[in-house]
């Protein structure tokens, strides 16, 4: 590769670059510089030899049409510097965190695919994208652990438009082959599945390993519908706002009635809460609640159940099957997009929650190691991690899940919505673009890597263009993720070869 700029200064963290005449540099870029050492750019900026009076003056005498004003080698007077951090120092055919700074005025190159050659694919590699240097791709696949992130969380932080919900169907779309990973995603905008679109459903092995439940169920789904005998007093923790006298008569109805405390509650009178020693006022607002939530009601001592998503009877069976699939490493896709969000997310919890708690089980009986790791994939994730979201199941898992193999796959436009601590759980971020400096702010101060000169950086990412920083790689990678549709279409052809 031909030589682009000379580091003329600077220090470890910020190195500057003079960039050669009539070539570019690209904020975010990545710079070879001795073969061993990759830069990249964080920020541009001109600058001059001259005095900034000379500037002002040739520049005014230019524009207001004197003659004979040309800056003699301007070439070498006047130029680009690019302030640049050390990236990456390949040692042995190994990535290295950089303790050396490169010499001083060394040359430096455009990366090509053989600076790369030390890259890997990890065991249970999961296929994130192509090395990106600014906005050239290289062909150079990045892979990640997928066993060790699912379970140690993934934040996918960007302002809508930038390709979140692309790069899950990407990720989706190759784990459905990999046994090693369950997945329940929660998709409230019915995009991945692919009822109307290419989605999950066009993988050649989707019959298999791809289950899609929706409220109207296209063939070959299955009927989204919970029978209200399932629901527990826990379910509805940190999803409906209760308080704490409400929280109690559910668990005292629950303590006497067991399955049927929901039923019960719906037909009690003030005189049984009485005896109970749950208040009528206490008791009239719960079911008030409880109707709204679960489309409950009660007519002459009779309860049923209004709803296209809650039932009072029939498909007892649909939780199991679900959890059940997800152990087997299958991909559980729950169409949500017909439910008010308060549904959603009880619906959602339910299920994660007996993933969660047979995952806990499994821990304790020291059965876990022959299980799959299981991803769930939570759409605007502050909904149900913020500090608003009361302790919910979702909450947990952020906390403490990855003892038990259990991981989120959080989307969101706000992080900063998200507390610190569990920003920071999430140990690997896939970062794409962000025009908000304080989303930036609050992902920067969570991430694995330095990412402290990034701001700009993240803030020029174009759809697609990502930088993953994650405990698991040994620098903030800069990628390209492949366009969805595009993935599928090549499949396609490759099939169509073979037929
Ligand atoms: N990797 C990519 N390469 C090229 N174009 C992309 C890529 N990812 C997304 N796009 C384009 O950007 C559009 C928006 O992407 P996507 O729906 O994934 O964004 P999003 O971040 O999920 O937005 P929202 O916040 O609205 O859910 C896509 O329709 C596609 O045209
Ligand atoms: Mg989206």
């Amino acid at each position: 590769m031909t030589v682009i700029g000379q580091i003329i200064g600077g220090e470890y963290g910020e190195l500057y670059v003079r960039q050669k005449a009539r070539k570019t540099i690209e904020i975010g870029e990545l710079l070879s510089v001795g073969g061993d050492v990759i830069l990249q750019v964080h920020d541009l900026g001109y600058d001059s030899l001259m005095e900034d009076d000379d500037l002002a003056r040739i520049s005014g005498m230019q524009l207001e049409g004197y003659d004979d004003t040309a800056i003699m080698e301007e070439e070498i007077r006047n130029y680009i510097c690019a302030r640049a951090k050390l990236l990456v120092h390949v040692k042995d055919g190994t990535a290295k965190i950089p303790k050396k700074l490169p010499p001083f005025f060394d040359q430096v190159r455009r990366v090509s695919e053989e600076n790369f050659e030390f890259l890997d694919e990890p065991e249970n590699g999961l296929y994130l994208g192509k090395i990106r240097s600014g906005s050239r791709v290289l062909d150079v696949p990045v892979y990640i652990d997928g066993k060790k992130a699912l379970s140690h969380h993934i934040l996918i932080p960007a302002t809508t438009g930038r390709g979140k919900s692309n790069l899950v169907k990407v990720m989706l779309w190759n784990l459905i082959p990999k046994d090693y990973c369950g997945m329940l995603i929660i998709d409230p905008h019915d995009e991945y599945y692919g009822r109307n679109e290419l989605g999950a459903k066009d993988h050649p092995e989707a019959p298999n390993k791809v289950e899609y439940y929706s409220p109207n169920p296209p063939p070959g789904g299955y009927s989204l519908k919970v029978n209200t005998n399932l629901l527990r007093p826990w379910d509805l923790r940190g999803i409906i706002d209760l308080t704490s006298a409400q929280t109690d008569a559910m668990y005292v109805y629950y303590g006497i009635y067991g399955e049927e405390w929901l039923g019960s509650i719906m037909v009690s009178d003030p005189e049984e809460a009485k005896i109970h020693g749950v208040q009528e006022s206490t008791l009239d607002v719960l079911r008030r609640k409880l109707s709204l939530a679960i489309d409950i009601n009660e007519v002459n001592g009779r309860v049923y159940c209004d709803s296209t998503i809650f039932t009072t009877e029939g498909n007892e069976n649909m939780m199991n099957q679900i959890v059940e699939s997800i152990e087997e490493g299958k991909k559980v896709i729950l169409d949500t997009s017909s439910m008010p969000q308060d549904k959603e997310l009880l619906i959602a919890g339910m299920i994660t929650s007996r993933v969660f708690n047979r995952y806990k089980h499994y821990k304790e009986k020291g059965e876990l190691d022959g299980k799959p790791t299981v991803s769930v994939v939570i759409e605007e994730a502050p909904r149900v991690l913020g500090e608003r979201a009361g302790r919910n199941v979702f909450h947990t898992i952020a906390r403490e899940g990855r003892k038990f193999r259990v991981g989120l796959i959080a989307i969101t436009q706000l992080s900063s919505m998200i507390p610190r601590e569990l920003l920071a759980n999430m140990n690997t971020k896939i970062i794409l673009g962000n025009e908000m400096r304080s989303e930036r702010e609050a992902i920067i101060g969570s991430v694995a890597q330095d990412l402290s000169k990034d701001s700009k950086n993240i803030a020029s990412l174009d759809k697609g263009e990502a930088i993953v920083s994650s405990i698991f790689t040994k620098f903030a990678v800069p990628i390209k993720i492949d366009l969805f549709d595009d993935i599928v279409e090549r499949k396609e052809r490759k099939n169509l070869k073979f037929f």
